[in-house]
């Protein structure tokens, strides 16, 4: 989908949206994200848990890797709308990619910070 006009409360919608096709039948915690990319294009992603518990896939990296793979990658990336807080190993892909900003529920709350907000200090090679 593309929609430039997309408000982050509409990104954090789709992210809400897309958590329900979560494959998530070990924790039962459904995660969906929304990557708002630089032209205004929306790329949803789900987490996907497996019986090998560790081989799951949270919803971020989903997302993310969809999107590198239809060509976007480091800087294309506006925001991210996440129904839940990134977990630390997602703050360090989000800090790689450089999204603008991070757009998330916690706890009811829904907060809105960057990367470096996230990850104080980030690991760069
Ligand atoms: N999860 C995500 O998808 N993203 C996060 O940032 C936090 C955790 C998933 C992983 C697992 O499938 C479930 O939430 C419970 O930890």
């Amino acid at each position: 989908m593309t929609d430039s006009r997309l408000s982050d409360a509409e990104l954090l919608a789709r992210a809400d949206a897309i958590a329900e096709k979560a494959y998530a039948p070990y924790s039962r915690f459904d995660v969906g994200v929304a990557v708002l990319t630089r032209d205004g294009t929306v790329i949803e992603g789900v987490n996907v848990e497996n019986a090998a518990y560790p081989l799951g896939i949270c919803a971020e990296k989903n997302g993310i890797g969809t999107a590198i793979t239809q060509g976007y990658g480091p800087g294309d990336f506006e925001a991210i709308a996440i129904n839940a807080s990134p977990c630390g190993g997602c703050r360090q892909w989000l800090h790689e990619l450089g999204f603008d900003r991070v757009v998330f529920r916690n706890r009811g709350e829904v907060l809105t910070l960057t990367p470096v907000e996230l990850l104080p200090e980030t690991f760069e090679l």
